[in-house]
């Protein structure tokens, strides 16, 4: 338990006032007790990266732990040692799991030390990375000539961090939005364009897809969700008389989404194909690939991309599949100039200077919502410095190995089946016997509480099944073996459980 150390601290430490000219400084007092508990921090860090493997996956916070997250706002000062203590007894324990190779859960990258050690130097350096003539700035232009380069786009490509896939997904769209309306649609709002704008994307695309529709005005009614094939590609056959249909009604279809790698079951849209029917019919081509686009870097995989390097934008994350720690989106657009015109504006105190800290032609702030931004590209470029390409590419496989070692393991059992083609790293599945798969969410239930693994759940054709999408770096075949010995055991708890059934029920 940390003390309370409230009471050693010296008020006036560190402090002056105005009438003696110097500054109250939010400095440490003494910079060599700082280095000292600076050190402290990072060896613990190190010391629980470490070890990650060794504990459990995921544990509640204890009531008592929540309570304290409640309390007023501090008004007094407190020495770092002892907030260093609060940290590793009551934030520390209780974290994501997404660090544990048996997190499986959504898709969640890793981490790794290297982007803890980048995001302390990007900590300390605090550039503000709206824009101005600083060396960030051209981190951050390195960082978009690497995705153009990665998707086949041209060097001139413009492309920007946000925070994830969500928000890139919806600069993509109000991209595309401008090039179907003008960019004067910014002034005069959506009414002022001749007839309803409407947008098509697989009945397997993100959720952010719809909200994004939402956001931008051109309501999720006139997002079209069109079927998807056996292997959870949309049918193109169906997009094609979608928008045939949408003419024919009066609406100006304006834009396709493609996924490369679903949700669900890590599907790919036949993107060459999407590409050739967006240019036939004049639409913008945006890609959501938000794990699935850094299969650019694994060779074994980059022919499931065909067709990426024809779109006119690009949603994806680095924090997923390239392991950089949270959060670091980012959002390639084909046309620099759309994507400017999308979003500068000319305020006088942003005005660019012809040198100095204020020059420069196109800030950050000119091509996405955010003015204030940190420098999400610093741990980016750092891991892929230290590892570079390749070895990120090569992890990505080695995931899809291991997920495809699970489904084959998955096969021989009694007790599960799988529930979806694995086309990549997510595999799905439950107990054979579980009619509405009631009984699957009880099991990672189960597998969550115990700190054992944390798989989730998706619903695929009505009934819910356990999803482990394999992202983390570190997880191995044997892993899974572990894994699987971890679902027996949660499946004969829940199967005994199963005889009353009110506890299923409660749980589910
Ligand atoms: C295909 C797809 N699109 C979009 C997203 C949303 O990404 P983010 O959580 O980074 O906003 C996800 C998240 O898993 C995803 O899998």
């Amino acid at each position: 338990m940390p003390q309370d150390h409230a009471q050693h601290v010296d008020p006036g430490s560190g402090r002056s006032d105005v009438a003696n000219g110097a500054p109250l400084s939010l400095d440490p007092a003494d910079w060599d007790e700082f280095r000292r508990l600076a050190h402290r921090a990072l060896d613990e860090t190190i010391d629980r990266l470490a070890t990650v493997r060794d504990r459990p996956v995921w544990q509640p916070a204890p009531r008592e732990v929540r309570s304290r997250f409640r309390e007023s706002l501090p008004q007094a000062p407190r020495p770092l040692d002892a907030v260093l203590d609060e940290f590793a007894a009551f934030i520390e324990p209780y974290g994501n799991g997404n660090g544990h190779p048996l997190f499986m859960g959504w898709v969640h990258g890793a981490g790794t030390p290297v982007g803890m050690v980048a995001e302390m130097l990007a900590a300390g350096l605090n550039a503000n990375c709206g824009g101005r003539n600083h060396i960030a700035i051209d981190v951050e232009r390195q960082i978009a000539a690497w995705a153009a380069q990665m998707f086949g786009f041209p060097v001139n490509a413009s492309g920007i961090f946000v925070t994830g896939t969500s928000a890139a997904n919806l600069v993509g769209l109000l991209v595309a939005r401008s090039a179907a309306l003008g960019d004067g649609v910014r002034q005069l709002g959506l009414r002022a364009g001749a007839g309803q704008l409407s947008a098509y994307a697989s009945a397997q695309a993100h959720g952010c897809i719809v909200r994004a529709a939402e956001i931008a005005g051109i309501g999720s009614r006139h997002l079209r969700l069109v079927p998807v094939e056996a292997s959870g590609a949309m049918r193109v056959d169906l997009l094609e008389r979608s928008i045939a249909e949408d003419r024919a009604g009066g609406l100006r279809p304006f834009l396709v989404v493609g996924t490369a790698g679903t949700v669900n079951t890590g599907a790919f849209d036949d993107l060459s194909a999407l590409a050739e029917l967006c240019r036939r019919e004049s639409l913008w081509f945006h890609v959501d690939g938000a794990f699935g686009a850094l299969c650019a870097l694994a060779p074994s995989l980059r022919p499931l991309l065909a067709g990426i390097e024809r779109a006119h934008s690009v949603a994806f994350d680095f924090h997923k599949w390239a392991h950089v720690p949270y959060d670091a989106g980012f959002v390639l657009v084909r046309d620099p100039d759309l994507h400017r015109r999308t979003f500068s504006h000319a305020e006088a105190y942003l005005h660019r200077a012809p040198g100095g800290l204020a020059a420069g032609e196109v800030w950050p702030c000119d091509l996405g919502p955010d003015l204030s931004r940190g420098f999400r590209a610093l741990k980016t470029w750092f891991t892929f410095r230290v590892f570079g390409a390749e070895r990120i590419g090569a992890a990505i496989e080695h995931n899809c190995r291991v997920a495809r070692y699970l489904a084959d393991r998955l096969g021989d059992s009694d007790l599960f089946e799988v529930a979806a083609p694995v086309a990549l790293n997510i595999v799905c599945f439950g107990l054979r016997i579980s009619g509405d798969g009631a009984l699957n969410k009880t099991i990672v239930l189960d597998l969550h509480e115990r700190g054992a693994a944390a798989p989730s759940t998706t619903v695929l054709d009505g009934r819910t099944v356990i999803r482990a999408a394999i992202v983390n770096h570190r997880t191995t075949a044997a892993d899974m073996d572990a894994f699987l010995a971890a679902l027996q055991v949660s499946a004969l708890r829940v199967l005994g459980r199963g005889a009353r059934p009110e506890a299923v029920r409660q749980a589910g």
